[in-house]
């Protein structure tokens, strides 16, 4: 499915909510990830690694995980909005058909210099974007997460992960039900962007 650029980067939303009964094939998400890996990245170091999990007793481990975090961030919270949506998906997580665990391998260093820690995530979230623009450009919904990162040790036993990875966002990836690439709302662009002044 070929989509036009503008479409792909005005559309790609948090989808929450997917086709929980329709498998994803394993080539689409090759292909997604085959594309990620063109992102820039400090360096050119190419740090990132991707675990796409499609077994369903790892997903209901991961999913597993993830609630308890979810659960227990917003413990005594009234959920309303983007924190309701986020429950439904924290709910489902086990229902999604591949979950992609975004890493690097290498951890932060603790007191890093602002312009270290700033190289060192940017250097994985341009590959992460890529990996869901692409997957939006096939029909594919995702949704950038971090909750899970409270109980990222416990994943990190579940898959396996070397001890000096960091896990950096888990993206699930499905099917999406009709309508569901909208525009998102954003602030306008005077609010956020100006030439030669600082915006607003
Ligand atoms: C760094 C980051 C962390 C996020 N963590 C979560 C998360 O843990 N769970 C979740 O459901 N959504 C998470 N999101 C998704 C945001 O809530 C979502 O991108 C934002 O509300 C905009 O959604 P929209 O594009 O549909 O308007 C995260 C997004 C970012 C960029």
């Amino acid at each position: 499915m070929s989509t036009d650029l503008d479409e792909v980067l005005a559309t790609t939303r948090a989808i929450r909510r997917l086709d929980w009964d329709r498998p994803v094939d394993r080539a689409l998400v090759d292909a997604c990830l085959r594309l990620a890996r063109y992102a820039p990245s400090g360096m050119n170091r190419q740090r990132w690694r991707f675990v796409a999990v499609d077994d369903p007793e790892l997903r209901a481990g991961i999913a597993r995980h993830y609630r308890e975090a979810f659960t227990e961030r917003y413990a005594g919270t009234t959920l309303d909005g983007i924190a309701a949506s986020a429950r439904t998906l924290a709910e489902s997580l086990h229902r999604v058909p591949v979950l992609v665990l975004a890493c690097v391998a290498g951890r932060p260093e603790p007191s890093a210099a602002p312009e270290r820690v700033s190289s060192y995530y940017g250097s994985i979230y341009p590959a992460v974007w890529s990996f869901m623009l692409a997957a939006r450009a096939r029909g594919l919904g995702t949704t950038l997460t971090t909750v899970h990162l409270a109980r990222a040790a416990a994943i990190a036993d579940l898959l396996g992960l070397p001890c000096d990875t960091a896990q950096i966002a888990l993206i699930p990836v499905g099917h999406v039900r009709p309508g569901a690439f909208t525009t998102p709302r954003r602030l306008p662009l005077e609010a956020v962007a100006a030439w030669n002044r600082w915006p607003g």
